[in-house]
């Protein structure tokens, strides 16, 4: 698809005038741990809107945007924050702009704050039946040692609430538990140890309710780490990653997980898959990456989409809420 063809959001009204969105508001940057990763993603997103003719402007953080949404600049937000406690990803900003009526892409409040807390939505998961690594809530003072042997090595500790492999430590050895503890405790005050699935790592785009093709991340090193995700050029990808009902079967499992927990829009939920083939769900990514290095891109490629009309569709998917109708 050209990124001149017309672009469909679910319900939302065929659009082939880019004049329809009015004047768009690209948030990126911010103040959390991603800025780096957001300016990028952003600076992407507003050439590839620009070049289609779409009336889009860059605006570095909550700030700024409150300021030009009171001078009435502002008609529509491509959010592209990513981030915690207010950063942009985790329904507050999603709050303010609800109530400001100024739609926005991505999912809205409770989708939102459910995806960044990863403890809250494994536990919906779980009561839906849907597949997650068992693991412990660890609380200051709790004992991490006894936490590791329920759940068997080897596990991996990381903040309740971050993004991008930040503070994430696998642990094999039960010497090792404290320093993995410590690290992830210096992002957030509660740390998710989780059964170290060894396996396949995978993820999902969802795009207005659709899955795209499955990815397999296959790192150089051990595993998907910071570097692996934004810098290293020798991370290969694998898409689709499966095939016939095995694809299908994840693609459900990516779309289950977002509907419950009320993600619309667009997303991309992390997985992984151990030897034998289950799937395991880790977490959904509400505002995700869009950089040179970026999943969402290259899924969409694989499905035929290009990046400009990827862009153009993640901010039609804003038109549905305006709408009226449902986020999705
Ligand atoms: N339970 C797990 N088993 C195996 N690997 C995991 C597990 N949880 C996380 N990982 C690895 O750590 C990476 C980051 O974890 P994730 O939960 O997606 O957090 P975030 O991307 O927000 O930092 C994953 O992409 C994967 O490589
Ligand atoms: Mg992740």
């Amino acid at each position: 698809m050209s990124g001149n063809n017309p672009v469909t959001a679910g319900n939302a009204p065929w659009v082939r005038d880019p004049a329809r969105f009015g004047r768009v508001a690209v948030l990126l940057g911010g103040s959390s741990s991603e800025r780096e990763v957001s300016l990028d993603s952003g600076a992407n997103i507003l050439a590839a809107l620009q070049r289609q003719g779409v009336d889009a402007f860059a605006i570095d953080g909550i700030p700024a945007l409150v300021q030009a949404i009171a001078a009435d600049r502002v008609d529509r937000v491509f959010n592209i924050l990513h981030g915690t406690r207010g950063g942009g990803e985790d329904g507050v900003l999603q709050g303010l702009l609800a109530a400001l009526s100024v739609p926005f892409t991505g999912a809205g409040v409770l989708g939102s704050a459910l995806s960044m807390d990863k403890v809250r939505s494994k536990q919906v998961w779980q009561t839906l039946g849907l597949p997650t690594p068992a693991y412990r809530v660890i609380r200051a003072g709790d004992d991490i040692a006894r936490a590791a042997s329920q759940l068997g090595l080897p596990v991996i500790v990381k903040p309740a609430r971050e993004g991008s492999s930040v503070g994430i430590t696998r642990v094999h050895e039960s010497a090792d538990l404290v320093v993995a503890a410590e690290l992830a405790a210096r992002h957030d005050g509660t740390l998710l140890m989780e059964q170290l699935i060894q396996g396949d790592e995978l993820t999902v785009a969802v795009l207005a309710d659709r899955a795209l093709p499955s990815i397999r991340i296959i790192p150089a090193g051990q595993w998907y780490d910071y570097h692996a995700k934004y810098l290293a050029e020798d991370t290969r990808y694998q898409c689709p990653a499966l095939t016939g009902a095995e694809e299908r079967a994840v693609g459900e499992l990516a779309l289950a997980a977002c509907r419950a927990l009320d993600v619309t829009g667009w997303g991309r939920v992390d997985i992984m898959r151990d030897r034998q083939g289950n799937n395991f769900l880790l977490e959904v990514n509400t505002a995700p990456g869009m950089t040179s290095h970026s999943l969402v891109p290259k899924a969409a490629a694989t499905a035929g989409i290009d990046f400009d009309a990827l862009c153009l569709q993640v901010l039609a998917t804003s038109l549905a809420a305006e709408t009226g109708g449902d986020r999705r």
